[in-house]
């Protein structure tokens, strides 16, 4: 069962989020960090962007690994997730960006970048995986389906998850059709995760995902199995939970 935090005050969420992942690099200078992208880490990065200008934490020595990347995307497309990441968070600190790794979604053979990234995945243990949600249940670009691959793969967006994600390009047909996704199975080895719920749109889903069944139509569901998750929830994500 989870560990399900429900935070009254709107801007305390980015705090709490921080806090946890900032005591784990204070603790673990090495720590091996698993990142996403989206409006729901924003904060978060924000914060960690604070806090070590605040002189309280330093990211010299991790590594981080990102969870998604857009196919056929030029990685300095403003929308691209090496961008969101060099602009939200790593620009701001001082991890050596050789140590932050993306999937190439420009890779001329997307098969053999995701063997590649998970041969990088074999060799270090992620401490911490942050995680957001989409409103279909997908974690990273695990979409809903009747089977899910455990492995890094390139992955087919669904039209709702296109639609969700148009807000970063001009329109829904400027999002890319493919991704390549760090598969549930890599997700699952994390040895702690932080999946981060924001507003009253996922109230139902993260209810589903904490409660329900176990299921692949609803793959952060299968976080139920995991012994060391922590789902942080802003108020109205928590609507369903007492
Ligand atoms: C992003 C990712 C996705 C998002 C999810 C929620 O790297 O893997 O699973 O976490 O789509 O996105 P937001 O936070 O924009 O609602």
């Amino acid at each position: 069962m989870a560990n399900v935090i429900k935070v009254t005050h709107e801007e305390d969420f980015h705090k709490v989020a921080a806090h946890i992942v900032a005591s784990l690099v204070q603790t673990s200078p090495r720590a091996v960090l698993g990142l996403a992208t989206g409006g729901t880490p924003v904060g978060l990065y924000r914060e960690l962007i604070q806090i070590h200008k605040q002189g309280l934490v330093s990211f010299a020595k991790v590594k981080s690994y990102n969870l998604d990347e857009y196919a056929g995307l030029p990685t300095e497309h403003p929308a691209s997730y090496r961008t969101f990441m060099n602009e939200h968070l790593f620009n701001h600190i001082d991890i050596n960006l050789e140590n932050t790794h993306v999937p190439d979604g420009q890779a001329t053979d997307l098969d053999a970048e995701c063997r590649l990234y998970d041969e990088m995945l074999s060799e270090a243990v992620i401490d911490l995986q942050v995680l957001g949600i989409g409103h279909n249940g997908h974690i990273g670009f695990n979409e809903p389906a009747d089977s899910l691959n455990p492995a890094t793969h390139v992955v087919t967006l669904l039209e709702q998850t296109r639609e969700a994600n148009s807000r970063y390009f001009g329109s829904v047909d400027d999002v890319p059709a493919q991704a390549i996704t760090m598969g549930v199975g890599s997700i699952m080895k994390a040895r702690q995760i932080l999946l981060l719920v924001r507003g009253a749109d996922k109230a139902e889903i993260i209810h589903r995902a904490v409660t329900g069944p176990i299921t692949t139509q609803c793959p952060a569901s299968l976080l139920q199995l995991h012994s060391n998750v922590t789902v942080l929830l802003d108020a109205e994500a928590g609507r369903l939970f007492q």
